[in-house]
């Protein structure tokens, strides 16, 4: 299940560097090798260089040699409900698979819904397209 994720998607949240939004975001994804990632969100004053969650959770997988993301989970302390930006689905995407499962989670409830990633970024640019 999911909820390992969750937790550490939350316990991630806690460590945000969101001073100008303070909208703390959490994210921990799962590689299909069975190794666990999390990040928060990083902001600076200069507000377009800040990222979000699941980017920091990417950078930590490529660092640790890389992987497929087989599922991640996304918590928002201020949403009932987080569900990836557009250009997080994108980098998302660059390790997954439409079969990707993305947990939308509530910060008090857990995993509130479980979509695909084919749900999130239908039709999405193909990095194989490149050749
Ligand atoms: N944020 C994330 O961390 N992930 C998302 O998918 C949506 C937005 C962050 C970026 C910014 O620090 C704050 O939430 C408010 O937009």
């Amino acid at each position: 299940m999911a909820d390992d994720l969750f937790a550490k998607a939350k316990s991630a949240m806690r460590k945000a560097h969101a001073p100008y939004s303070k909208f703390p975001v959490g994210a921990a994804l799962r590689t299909t090798d069975g190794r666990i990632f999390a990040g928060c969100n990083v902001e600076a004053v200069s507000f377009p260089e800040g990222w979000c969650a699941e980017t920091t959770a990417i950078a930590h997988m490529v660092m640790d040699g890389g992987g497929k993301i087989a599922e991640i989970a996304v918590v928002a302390e201020k949403l009932p409900l987080c569900s990836p930006c557009g250009g997080c689905r994108q980098r998302i995407a660059e390790f997954a698979s439409p079969q990707t499962r993305v947990h939308l989670c509530d910060v008090e409830g857990g995993v509130k819904e479980t979509v695909s990633m084919g749900e999130l970024l239908p039709r999405a640019f193909d990095t194989e397209l490149l050749g």
